[in-house]
């Protein structure tokens, strides 16, 4: 089955843009199906770095169609930019390239205020979301009076959605401290968002269930990771979407039966960013060298992300959750020099042993990692193209992660570059 679903199988940031990217070039279309602008790639090619939040990691490969599907929410005005940002480097000068599900929820000012007034007034209990409006815009549509993009193209239809959405959250913002936007103004501003959206906006699941009929290949492009579900993750530290494999049923309009296979995105390491429980965070020297050498700062924030050993109980429970059939392990370079690496392999939970992440957030907090040590290597591993090439120590690294996480490693990432990859299986085939 021509289909493949790519996953983050940690905390997100696990280099997915790069691997759809990858992969994307034997793909005849690349679907986003949940989260938004949250998300954040970088994509290095030719040295050239492209940063792209909304639109699928597939964009540059000018025969890909990108979608971004009806469980997506977005923000308009990201996507307008982008959009220009793509046409103003030579990218997606073909409108037909770039598809948008009339069902996807659209982000409105007031998610934006509405998150960052909450961040604010949480303080130190603050979650850390990237203060994009994600959490308020998907509350809009659980509740039933949130904007599709359908509903923004109807002037008449969005002033008095927008009517009922403020009457509910404009007392909310004011609570906050916060002024309300005038709806007169985003109708304004968004009138203009709406025309230049409109060419791209159709059923997306009608032409995915087409191409899937006609056999091609479709590459899903999973955000944010599985730490960060809103069910299976370390709630309430957590997205407000699903974000394991099966989401893309809902998201994407796709039926069960055209589900194929599942690749995981793992880093050799883990990284976090915002608040929440991390395990085998590294508050050291050794943290410090990962986020440098890493460059671990985030594509959306900025932010300086949290580093810290490979959590094999984590990337074990993604693997069962969405079902991995192979693990691409990213930025195994930035671990050169590094005398012993550690892999946790369970958790001590007060006394108790967890060879699963705990629901409970208290005890995930209280976890002690039960590290197994494994020897480093000193050689840098960016011009390996081939397993064979790796030092015999990077070898044994990736064989301890396929048998503590039950999936295969199909692909390793050594550099930021496209062709610093090497390729050990193809996934659609896996
Ligand atoms: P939100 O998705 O902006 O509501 O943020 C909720 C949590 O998910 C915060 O801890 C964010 O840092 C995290 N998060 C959201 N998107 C990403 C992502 O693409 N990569 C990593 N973390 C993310």
């Amino acid at each position: 089955m021509p289909t493949l679903i790519i996953v983050g199988a940690q905390w997100g940031d696990e280099g997915k843009g790069k691997v759809v990217d990858h992969f994307a070039a034997h793909a005849d279309v690349v679907a986003r199906y949940q989260g938004g602008n949250n998300a954040g790639h970088t994509l290095v090619v030719g040295g050239e770095r492209t940063v792209v939040h909304l639109i699928p990691a597939g964009v540059l490969h000018r025969g890909t169609t990108c979608i971004l599907g009806n469980g997506v929410v977005i923000d308009p005005k990201v996507l307008c930019e982008e959009i220009e940002g793509l046409q103003e480097k030579g990218y997606l000068t073909d409108a037909g390239q770039l598809r948008i599900d009339e069902r996807a929820h659209v982000i409105l000012p007031v998610h934006c205020m509405l998150d960052r007034a909450r961040e604010a007034s949480l303080g130190e209990r603050a979650i850390g979301t990237t203060g994009r409006g994600i959490g308020p815009c998907y509350e809009d549509k659980a509740a039933r009076r949130g904007v599709r993009v359908v509903d923004m193209l109807d002037a008449r239809y969005f002033r008095d959605a927008l009517d009922k959405i403020m009457a509910e959250r404009g007392p909310l913002l004011e609570l906050y401290g916060e002024q309300p936007p005038e709806i007169d103004a985003i109708l304004e501003e968004y009138a203009v968002y709406a025309e230049r959206l409109r060419p791209y906006v159709t059923d997306t699941t009608i032409l995915v269930s087409e191409q899937i009929a006609a056999g091609k290949r479709i590459l899903f492009e999973g955000a944010q990771a599985a730490m960060l579900d809103l069910d299976h993750g370390t709630y309430p530290f957590v997205t407000s979407s699903n974000t394991v494999a099966g989401v893309v049923g809902s998201g994407a309009g796709v039926a069960p039966k055209h589900v194929g296979r599942v690749l995981g995105i793992a880093k050799a390491y883990t990284t976090r960013v915002g608040a929440g429980p991390f395990p085998t965070e590294l508050e050291d020297d050794i943290g410090a060298k990962l986020r440098q050498v890493g460059g671990e700062f985030g594509a959306t924030t900025g932010r300086p992300r949290r580093c810290g050993w490979f959590d094999a109980v984590v990337v074990k429970q993604a693997a069962r959750l969405s079902g991995l059939s192979g693990i691409a392990l990213t930025k195994l370079d930035v671990l050169s020099g590094i005398p012993t690496l550690k892999i946790a392999t369970a958790y001590d939970c007060n006394g108790e042993r967890f060879d699963r992440v705990p629901a409970s957030v208290s005890a995930l907090t209280q976890a002690t990692p039960i590290y197994e040590e494994l020897e480093g290597w000193t050689e840098d591993l960016s011009g390996a193209r081939r397993f064979e090439e790796l030092p015999v120590a990077a070898r044994k690294y990736i064989s301890r992660i396929e048998e503590l996480t039950g999936a295969p490693v199909t692909l390793i990432s050594v550099g930021a570059e496209r062709d610093e990859t090497i390729l050990l299986r193809d996934p659609f085939l896996l």
